[in-house]
């Protein structure tokens, strides 16, 4: 279990990454839209809301988004039910200045996205592992304007049976540094 230093709302804790998901879960089409729809309410510099997401329209477009995973993320993802690739808009697009904090907007994106997976009973597994290369040639990005940022996995948590020995180890909620490593009061 984790325990937090001091209280926090259970919302918090309750999120984890798994990667045990069920294969034969499937959100619908009206739960994906509202997963997406709580990261187009994160708060973005300027509200400039610098993120791009890109979702898998039915079952025909796996194989494609199994391509822009590295292989070792591929193995337990293709049992999630949904596979989102996040990308974001590295300039303002009024000016065509370069904005700061796109990787900070998204990245309030990406957890308000997986505080709603939450809420509504499914997890979110956000994935660094990925083939930036392929994504950017398959989806036809261009990477001086455009991050290649991560993918998501998101489905129900089922069974750890197809995991690897290392990763059913890792199949529960882990812990945090002390908040005295990382925050300093002056
Ligand atoms: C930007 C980012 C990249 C990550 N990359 C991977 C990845 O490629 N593969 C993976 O299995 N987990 C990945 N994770 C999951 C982290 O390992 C996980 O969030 C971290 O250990 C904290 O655990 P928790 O999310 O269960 O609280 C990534 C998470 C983030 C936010």
């Amino acid at each position: 279990m984790r325990h937090p230093e001091f209280p926090i709302d259970s919302q918090f804790l309750d999120r984890w990454s798994p990667r045990g998901f069920d294969p034969h879960f499937k959100l619908s089409e009206a739960e994906i839209d509202s997963i997406l729809e709580a990261a187009r309410w994160a708060p973005s510099c300027a509200n400039e809301q610098p993120w791009i997401f890109y979702r898998e329209k039915d079952a025909a477009s796996r194989p494609l988004f199994l391509s822009f995973l590295t292989e070792g993320n591929q193995y337990w993802v293709k049992h999630a039910s949904h596979i989102i690739i996040v990308c974001a808009h590295k300039t303002f697009a009024a000016t065509g200045k370069p904005n700061k904090y796109y990787a900070y907007d998204t990245g309030a994106a990406w957890l308000s996205m997986a505080l709603q997976a939450r809420h509504m009973g499914y997890y979110a597994h956000c994935m660094g592992g990925i083939e930036e290369g392929v994504i950017a040639e398959k989806l036809g990005i261009d990477t001086n304007a455009v991050e290649i940022l991560s993918a998501i996995a998101i489905g129900k948590h089922g069974e750890n049976a197809h995991l690897h020995d290392r990763h059913r180890a890792q199949e529960k909620p882990n812990t945090r540094k002390p908040q005295r490593e990382f925050v300093y009061k002056l």
